[in-house]
């Protein structure tokens, strides 16, 4: 069994951007990233400081922007609708889930798909779907990153994503299937769930239930990505993946912490370094 060392791949690719952000930035080009972040769930404020110290660590300026948990949609909108228009700002990433008197669709509609650098948008989502080249999810790319990184080629595999959400299950399905692996999609209302893990190569879960999944519902010699990040009651970090069970069967395996979550943010800035270039080359 190898562990996929997400922590090692991320530093690799954020000190890479580092670098390319200190060329950009003698050619007077600074890329510049945008958080939401409304209302005072304590998990997102970890994620968005996250978020914004690795910003800073790469070149990236960031502006944080926190709002009030009463906020109107109205405010938010307006306050997106200025940063699509802000030349200093090439990405655009509004933390979820929102208040839930505010229409999530319609905010993430609302910032242009240019600087829509978590692939939110509906139309980005389209051109993930027909296979184009466009801003994809960061949790899913950054699975698909480090894939690629141990030279694991889905194509051809029997792949299970376990969890059907925007930001991990359905970006994940799309980018499997392009990459030419046969896919099953489960989730809560999913029937003996095991027959259909039982059967994967590739096993991606992101359901959000700690210890989940256990070693007698892993093929011998598949490979396991671990995308939930859960909190224990002793405060502890746990994935959705029983790690200790499974580790022992299978060919690769995702650790968390370390493995997932560091990927997302790389690809975050990724995302946002890319969409920079794409403005200053069309400036
Ligand atoms: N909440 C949990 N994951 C994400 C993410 O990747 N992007 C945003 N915007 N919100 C999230």
């Amino acid at each position: 069994m190898q562990i996929l060392d997400g922590k090692a791949l991320s530093n690799k690719i954020k000190e890479n951007l580092k670098i390319e952000n200190e060329k950009l930035k003698e050619k007077g080009l600074i890329p510049g990233l945008a958080v939401i972040l409304v209302g005072e769930d304590p998990a997102s404020q970890t994620y968005v400081n996250s978020k914004e110290k690795s910003c800073q660590a790469a070149g990236i300026y960031s502006k944080k922007i926190t709002m009030d948990e009463n906020i109107s949609e109205k405010e938010l909108l307006d306050t997106i609708k200025e940063l699509n228009i802000d030349d200093k700002i090439h990405g655009i990433l509004v933390q979820l889930p929102l208040p839930k008197h505010i229409n999530s669709a319609k905010v993430l509609e609302t910032i242009v798909p240019e600087k829509d650098v978590d692939g939110f948008h509906e139309y980005n989502v389209g051109k993930l779907v027909t296979g184009n080249e466009t801003f994809v999810p960061c949790t899913p790319l950054g699975v698909m990153k480090m894939l690629e990184e141990y030279g694991i080629n889905p194509t051809g595999m029997d792949a299970c994503v376990i969890g059907r959400s925007n930001i991990v299950g359905k970006p994940m399905m799309n980018l499997l299937l392009n990459a030419g692996a046969t896919i099953t999609v489960c989730h809560s209302k999913t029937k003996n769930l095991k027959e259909k893990t039982l059967q994967a190569d590739l096993l991606v879960v992101g359901i959000g239930k700690a210890n989940m999944v256990t070693a007698d519902m892993v093929k011998k010699g598949a490979i396991v990505i671990d995308v939930g990040i859960n909190r224990l009651e002793n405060g502890k970090l746990t994935g959705d993946v029983d790690f200790d069970s499974v580790a022992s069967k299978c060919s690769y395996i995702t650790p968390v912490p370390g493995g997932v979550g560091p990927m997302t943010i790389a690809m975050l800035l990724q995302n946002t370094v890319t969409s920079a270039k794409r403005f200053f080359e069309t400036k």
